[in-house]
């Protein structure tokens, strides 16, 4: 059925005369009146605009998965300091997190950028001078967003997937930039203790514990020390109720994939001429 279709349009548009294109333009105009997306543009792709191909989703809060399954972020780091111990905490719990990290503290601290990255850590975009995006020029935009990919190339020969806007100030078409310019999604969170606040580490403690769902990104600074304290005792209260910590990108893929964390997809054996014997069933 398709074929025959197809072979419709084919031969239609072979038959096209000058008027009938004339009246092909026209029905699309006609088309794109009616919110045909694709109307208008056929014949002119310069006029595409900059945009994500349909479906593409380029921002996230959460996911949508109904395991205990959860994503912890770090912001503005690395610290000299406070990061090297949160990277102890981690490994001693096995725990696998995501740092949006400034660019220029990168720069300052490459080491700690290796080690992040050697202990299964994921690094995100966070900008290189920690501005907010919605008032700078698409020009500064960009210059922020490769100077800070570029800091962590340097570093670790590491291209960072994800962008977080710092203050979270960001917008629709912003979010469009960094997502076909730089195949950056744009990260959020739909938890926040408000740690920058400093309310202390039981109270970020608790907020944290609390707020945790299945699929939440939550949002923390390690920057801040009383930050660092309170993550020993949300750790172990999360992992007691059966929660697991992945990376974003692995958040994002359970919800693509649907399929349970843990799942390993083994890859082929290589068959050499020595080996013929077949694989295992
Ligand atoms: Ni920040």
């Amino acid at each position: 059925m398709y074929l025959s279709i197809w072979f419709g349009i084919l031969v239609g548009s072979a038959g096209c005369s000058s008027s009938d294109k004339q009246s092909s333009t026209a029905d699309q105009s006609a088309m794109l009146a009616q919110g045909n997306p694709l109307a208008g543009r056929l014949n002119n792709p310069s006029s595409l605009p900059n945009v994500p191909p349909a479906g593409a989703k380029i921002s996230y809060s959460q996911v949508s998965i109904t395991q205990p399954v959860l994503a912890m972020t770090f912001d503005d780091g690395p610290h000299p300091t406070l990061t090297p111990k949160l990277l102890d905490i981690l490994k001693e719990r096995n725990i696998k997190c995501t740092f949006f990290v400034i660019g220029k503290n990168a720069k300052a601290y490459p080491k700690i950028i290796q080690r992040m990255l050697a202990e299964g850590h994921e690094i995100g975009n966070h900008t290189w001078t920690h501005c907010s995006l919605t008032s700078r020029s698409d020009a500064q935009i960009r210059s922020e967003l490769q100077q800070s990919e570029d800091a962590l190339v340097a570093a670790a020969n590491y291209r960072p997937h994800l962008i977080r806007p710092p203050y979270g100030a960001i917008n629709t078409r912003i979010k469009q930039l960094m997502f076909t310019e730089f195949g950056y999604p744009t990260i959020m969170w739909s938890v926040d203790p408000q740690d920058w606040r400093r309310p202390g580490s039981s109270v970020v403690t608790s907020r944290l514990v609390n707020g945790a769902h299945p699929g939440a990104i939550m949002l923390s600074h390690d920057i801040h020390a009383p930050t660092i304290q309170a993550m020993p005792s949300m750790f172990d209260q999360l992992l007691a109720k059966g929660y697991q910590f992945v990376t974003v990108s692995q958040l994002m893929n359970m919800e693509k994939a649907n399929m349970p964390v843990g799942v390993v997809i083994r890859p082929a054996l290589p068959v050499t001429d020595k080996d013929p014997t077949p694989l295992p069933q």
